[in-house]
């Protein structure tokens, strides 16, 4: 049996991801791919319970508290489904992934690529996605979906300000630029499958040999 994909989606808050996994997910049931959707912080108990610590917005978590928790939340996720999954030759189409941690805690939190990735290390071994989808917004029609979904009570971290998210967005360009070999940049301008389409287009390489 060969190893599954492990396909990462990312972006700031309103980019689509979800839509996009979805639609995703349906292409693959159609080719006969097994697959599973999943999404962080989360999909496992364990690290479900540690979302909702993480996104409670009365509690107050400074970046190194967050970036921990982050970092063992998704320490159980990898083990326990992740891994599983790939070594059983299922794609794991994931909602935000270390990515996430990189711009969030370690770019518009301040504290730094490495140590978030030394935390990742620790907890991960460090695993990486075979590709990493990165969608990007501009920030009005981002905000507004965001809004929208959120219907005005976002999460602690949704509810940070503009300045935080646009460094947030800064980051994730940055960090798809430095690492063009796993990432995609993917416009989530027009229609749902106006985007969809682009993301089949950016994993042909990986579908052609499925
Ligand atoms: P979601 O709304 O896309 O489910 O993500 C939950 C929030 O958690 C979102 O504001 C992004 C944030 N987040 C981080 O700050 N660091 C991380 O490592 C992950 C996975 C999410």
């Amino acid at each position: 049996m060969t190893r599954g994909r492990f396909i990462t989606f990312e972006g700031g808050e309103g980019a689509g991801k979800s839509t996009q996994i979805r639609l995703l997910a349906d292409a693959l049931q159609r080719r006969g791919i097994p697959h599973l959707i999943t999404r962080e912080p989360g999909g496992t108990a364990g690290a479900e319970a540690l979302r909702a610590l993480l996104l409670d917005s009365n509690l107050n978590w400074d970046a190194r508290a967050e970036a921990l928790l982050f970092a063992a939340a998704r320490a159980d996720h990898v083990a326990n489904l992740i891994r599983p999954a790939l070594a059983d030759g299922k794609w794991v189409l994931c909602d935000r992934f270390l990515d996430s941690s990189r711009a969030y805690q370690g770019g518009a939190g301040g504290l730094g690529d490495e140590q978030v990735m030394t935390l990742h290390d620790i907890g991960s071994d460090g695993l990486l996605p075979d590709c990493t989808l990165l969608l990007e917004l501009d920030p009005g029609t981002a905000a507004q979906r965001a809004a929208v979904r959120d219907a005005g009570a976002s999460d602690r971290i949704g509810a940070k300000g503009a300045d935080y998210h646009a460094m947030v967005r800064d980051r994730f360009r940055e960090l798809a630029d430095k690492e063009p070999r796993r990432f995609v940049r993917i416009s989530g301008d027009g229609s749902e499958g106006d985007v969809h389409a682009r993301v089949m287009h950016a994993l042909e390489p990986l579908l052609a040999l499925a």
